[in-house]
Parts: structure tokens; C-alpha cells; sequence
């Protein structure tokens, strides 16, 4: 079963209407694939009520960045959904609200500002892109009322700062990381690889395969800094570390989860990848 809603007011009547129901968030900026997809499969696995939410958030884009060309991809992706609601035994919603409007209404003044954690990486980058998240987010749960949330670990840092802010909040939301789909080569799954050229797409492997190198690296305790230190003469890198996976800090002696994390760029493509390490 597949419910449509394309404004806030219909969609807030159905949520009246499910009341205690078991639900499950998956937000997304549309364009679907095959990474936003197991999100969604794994929703209605564990809810009664999965909500995927369609929504190419404004605020989380910068001045130069790619709000306007941002695919937009509705009906294709409707396509793509209703083709796992046909079999799944749970509630698939769709909330793609048409207007800005109903997410941001007129003299909407409220920023979610997680500090800390989004001032690195990312954050250095796209300065107000994480406040641009967690408030489109914020906003999302507050209209959903989820019980689950579900976000892709290939935006690792994002995880993070939405954990961090569930956490402060006390939000009372299961926050789910779930594992980056790759596509045959490696390359993981993105809205955004459909800019790269041929070539292009063949030389981001470089991403991945980078990666790996330093998980090797890492779990045959080797000296992964100086490798680190000599991929950064390329200049395409905007970042490549390894730190701690609960809270992005440099690692120490009671780090047992770490992130190797990097964003390489291809073109005007900024291309992210990490992979997660457990060392007991
Ligand atoms: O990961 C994304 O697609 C977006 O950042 C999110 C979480 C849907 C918020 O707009």
C-alpha cells in the first residue's frame, strides 16, 4: 500500500488519523537510488508506518552550490518506491510537499544549531550546511512523529550531528545508520554521481579504493599517517582522516570505533565516502 501526500495539511490529517501507529522516518532529497531505497526497505521491515520524505531543503544548500539543478525526480522516484510497497506487508507514505511553504512558512525564524562536531570536515567547507540539516530535519520529525529514523552512513558526518542533536534534545527517536550501497566497482551510491562524466566516474575510485588502503593500513597497525599525509599532495582532496566514530575527535587509547573519512573532488563534484573500523 502507497499513500501520496504533496501538502503539509493533508499529510498532518493522515498522521491524526494513524495515531499510536509504529513509524518509521526516511528523509531524502528525492532522486532515489538504490542506497535511499534499502533505507526504505529496512523501515518498513521494522514499522507499521514507513513516511519517506521528498524534499530538496533550500536551507542546507550554499550561495554557490546546486539548489536550482538539484535533480528533482518525483515521478520517477514514485515509480521506484511503489515498487517495494507492492510487496511489503507495512504502510508506505510518501511526503513530498510542492510548496516551501509548508516546511519554511512565512517568518519562519528557527535554526537547529548543533556546534562542535560541525565546525570540521563538512563544516569547513559548507559553512551552513549542517544548520540547514539538522533544521529541515528537526522540522521533519516534528510534522512525522516518527519512533525511527533512518540515515545513510555514506553522509557520515551528517549521522553524527543528527544523533547529536537527537541526543541534546531528547528527542526520544531510534536513530538507524544503515551501510552505504556501492555500486559494482566500489564507487558508493549518490544523487550527485549522475554529474560525473565517464571518465570521471572511473577516476573517483580513487575514493574508495583509498579508503580501503588505510582500513588495511589501520588494522595491520601500520603507519597509515604518513600515507595519509602523501595522498594529500593531491590537491583534489578536500579532506582524508581517520578519527573517532562516535563523536569525529582525534582517536585515543578508548577509541573502539573509528572512521576513515574523505571527500575527493571530481570536476565541480564533491565526492564523500568513509568506511567504519572496529578496533577492540
Ligand atoms: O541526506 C539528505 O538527503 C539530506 O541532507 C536530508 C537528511 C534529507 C535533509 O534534507
Amino acid at each position: 500500500m502507497i499513500k501520496i501526500f504533496t501538502t503539509l495539511k493533508d499529510f498532518q490529517d493522515y498522521r491524526k488519523n494513524i495515531g499510536n501507529a509504529k513509524v518509521g522516518i526516511v528523509p531524502t532529497m528525492g532522486n532515489l537510488h538504490e542506497g535511499h531505497l534499502s533505507l526504505l526497505k529496512c523501515s518498513l521491515d521494522e514499522n507499521d508506518v514507513s513516511v519517506i520524505t521528498i524534499f530538496v531543503n533550500p536551507k542546507q544548500f550554499g550561495p554557490n552550490e546546486d539548489f536550482n539543478t538539484y535533480p528533482r525526480t518525483l515521478d520517477q522516484d514514485i515509480a521506484k518506491i511503489s515498487n517495494i510497497a507492492f510487496t511489503a506487508k507495512s504502510e508506505t507514505v510518501v511526503f513530498a510537499p510542492t510548496s516551501i511553504e509548508d516546511i519554511y512558512p512565512s517568518g519562519f525564524n528557527t535554526t537547529i544549531s548543533v556546534k562542535g562536531v560541525t565546525s570540521k570536515l563538512e563544516g569547513a567547507f559548507r559553512p551552513t550546511h549542517f544548520d540547514g540539516v539538522t533544521t529541515v530535519v528537526y522540522r521533519l520529525f516534528s510534522i512525522v512523529k516518527p519512533q525511527n529514523a533512518y540515515f545513510g552512513q555514506k553522509d557520515f558526518q551528517q549521522c553524527v550531528v543528527i544523533k547529536k542533536m537527537i541526543e541534546d534534545l531528547d528527542l526520544g527517536i531510534n536513530f538507524i545508520r544503515m551501510p552505504i550501497i556501492r555500486n559494482s566497482e566500489g564507487l558508493a551510491l549518490s544523487s550527485r554521481n549522475q554529474y560525473l562524466s565517464e571518465k570521471e566516474r572511473v577516476d573517483a575510485l580513487i575514493l574508495s579504493r583509498t579508503l580501503k588502503q588505510i582500513e588495511h593500513l589501520l588494522l595491520q597497525k601500520d603507519d597509515y599517517r604518513s600515507y595519509i599525509h602523501e595522498c594529500l599532495s593531491d590537491k583534489n582532496w578536500d579532506y582524508l582522516d581517520v578519527l573517532d566514530a562516535s563523536d569525529l575527535s582525534e582517536p585515543n587509547e578508548k577509541s573502539h570505533e573509528l572512521v576513515v573519512i574523505g571527500t575527493y573532488r571530481m570536476g565541480s563534484t564533491r565526492l564523500l565516502d568513509n568506511r567504519v573500523v572496529s578496533i577492540l
